[in-house]
């Protein structure tokens, strides 16, 4: 069978994993996860077969929404180490064929940036432009009625300049205003000076907000998408990403990953397209993390497999042959996917399904930290003790509007929140988890790490880690899993998601159950399961019967044709 031609490139071979770093090692036994804890932990990752590391912002930061507030785009954070450990962590992962990927978060800077606390001296100081300042409508009124996406105004008002700020995120992250061409100077600086030290490439921040609407004008009076659609894919959003594209980063052999809240693929082939115009290489699509929930999953909802599996369908065909894939499904703002599209219950079986459904499609595979054990949410018990911003203003936020009691918050925080995937990483069922020696870790360790824990696992060879390593060997050594075709079988069924993929001869049938009751599966048309080799399960092999079998709760099982 004949493929559309495809063409290859490093980056769409990669499995990259994600470190938060302050919750994945305590290096130096002060409670918060380091460079130490990275370096010391570098064979580690090396041993689940991936091939690069992208840091979630490692640079100085007041830490206000955790180093993606920025005050030094220069200079690590000194909780993490210094620069010169970061060059010899640079320095160890390149040694061991593993690349680097460094969080670009320019959309905004930390207010403690120099650059924010010169533009808050005055109108005529020369930083002042660097973002957006603007008079009120009236006394006390906002220049315009843009929300935060973390609930609450986009806007904060200085008394002394008797002006407002735009922040779409937090009040402590000023947008940056990429209009003045001496901000996309500095942009072009920092990119410059991290790819020159040698990482390979970027993840880049919110990068589809970068640009504004001409005169900031209100937008919708309701928010549609928690503010988003106030300042997304603005007019000169592909002006600037060509400028960056042009003048630093065709200039290295590096890869641009851009995160793109609310993006379809049609509108992202605007910006990954391949050809001579491609601005970046891939994009962090949303739509497949809310089957569970409306506005930022705020609102929870029963999880809808027909959703997840329209929405998987939707990206890999239509970006077939003209872009590429990031393929993920969790990362350090969506909450453990197992307590989310698996389940708890039966947590090592749904863990193992769940990384087969999502990294055996065409892209780039990522996993975060903590995932490839299949740790859980953290659910704590009480709004006191969560520590991230957007957690703690929309939660105070829907008391106000909606008159929940800390009891409905609390249940929905803990389905919600983002810091349920930011808990220590649990290596070791000693005391605080292995993360430290100090006697308490600066977050709460998931008290479950005496049974989900790294040590554990790797002395089990069936488990969660252990399909996770079998499972990124297996894309690693199989084109077709990288650049086959996609297509989907059995599209409407609600328990069960069936696809094929294809490359050259090859064919490759991936069987994921999501469901707690048994699913009888057919093999589809063309397949004779009897010639297939099964490459991937969690289970023990099935009875088949008639070319079929009855898949158990969560089950997977991936089978191999050759022509
Ligand atoms: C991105 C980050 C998130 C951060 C936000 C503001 O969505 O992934 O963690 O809070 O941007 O920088
Ligand atoms: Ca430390």
């Amino acid at each position: 069978m004949a493929s559309k031609a495809i063409s290859k490139a490093w980056y769409k071979e990669m499995c990259v994993y994600q470190i938060w770093c302050r919750s994945f090692k305590d290096g130096n036994g002060d409670g918060i996860g380091d460079l130490a804890g990275v370096r010391e932990k570098l064979p580690y990752i090396k041993s689940l077969g991936v091939d690069a590391i992208w840091f979630s912002p490692l640079y100085k930061s007041p830490q206000a929404d955790y180093g993606y507030d920025i005050s030094d785009y220069r200079d690590i954070n000194p909780e993490y180490g210094t620069l010169e450990e970061f060059r010899q962590l640079l320095d160890e992962a390149h040694s061991m064929g593993l690349k680097v990927i460094m969080d670009l978060v320019v959309n905004h800077t930390s207010d403690q940036h120099e650059w924010f606390l010169e533009s808050r001296k005055g109108a005529d100081n020369p930083y002042h432009d660097y973002y957006f300042w603007r008079k009120g409508r009236a006394p006390g009124k906002a220049p315009n009625n843009w929300l935060s996406t973390f609930a609450g105004p986009g806007w904060s008002y200085d008394e002394d300049l008797d002006e407002w700020f735009l922040h779409i995120f937090t009040p402590q992250q000023p947008d940056l205003n990429h209009d003045n061409p001496k901000v996309r100077e500095e942009v072009k600086d920092i990119m410059r000076y991290w790819l020159d030290m040698g990482v390979d490439g970027f993840r880049e921040d919110v990068i589809t907000y970068i640009s504004k609407k001409d005169g900031l004008p209100n937008g919708f009076p309701i928010p549609v998408a928690c503010g988003m659609e106030h300042y997304d894919f603005g007019p000169n959003l592909e002006k600037y990403l060509t400028e960056y594209r042009r003048e630093v980063l065709d200039n290295y052999d590096c890869v641009t990953i851009g995160e793109a809240p609310m993006i379809t693929p049609k509108k992202a082939l605007r910006l990954i397209g391949e050809g001579p115009d491609k601005l970046l290489d891939m994009v962090i699509p949303f739509d497949h993390m809310s089957c569970d929930g409306f506005l930022i999953n705020w609102i929870p909802v029963k999880f809808n497999l027909k959703k997840l599996k329209k929405c998987y369908a939707n990206w890999q065909k239509t970006l077939y042959g003209k872009g590429w894939n990031m393929l993920y499904i969790e990362n350090h703002d969506q909450p453990r996917i197992v307590s989310r599209y698996g389940s708890e219950l039966y947590r090592a079986e749904s863990a193992k399904m769940l990384a087969a459904a999502y990294m055996l499609q065409s892209g780039t595979a990522f996993v975060y930290q903590g995932q490839e054990i299949g740790m859980t949410n953290l659910h704590l018990q009480s709004l006191d003790e969560y520590v991230d911003f957007q957690t703690i203003s929309t939660t105070a936020l829907m008391k106000r509007l909606l008159h929940l009691s800390d009891k409905t918050l609390v249940k929905i925080a803990s389905k919600a929140s983002r810091d349920n995937s930011r808990s220590p990483v649990q290596w070791t069922g000693g005391k605080n988890a292995g993360f430290t020696t100090a006697d308490d870790a600066w977050f709460r360790v998931n008290p479950n790490y005496p049974e989900i824990n790294v040590e554990k696992d790797e002395k089990d060879p069936d488990s969660v880690l252990n399909f996770y390593k079998k499972l990124i060997a297996f894309r690693k050594d199989n084109p077709l899993v990288i650049y086959g075709d996609y297509k989907e079988h059995y599209r409407s069924n609600k328990r069960m998601f069936c696809y094929e993929r294809r490359y050259g001869d090859e064919r490759l049938l991936v069987v994921c159950s999501f469901s707690d009751i048994p699913v009888r599966f057919n093999a589809p048309e063309g397949f004779d399961l009897s010639d297939g080799e099964c490459v991937l399960n969690n289970y023990p092999d099935p009875i088949i019967i008639e070319n079929g079998f009855a898949l158990k709760p969560y089950e997977t099982r991936v089978y191999r044709f050759r022509a």
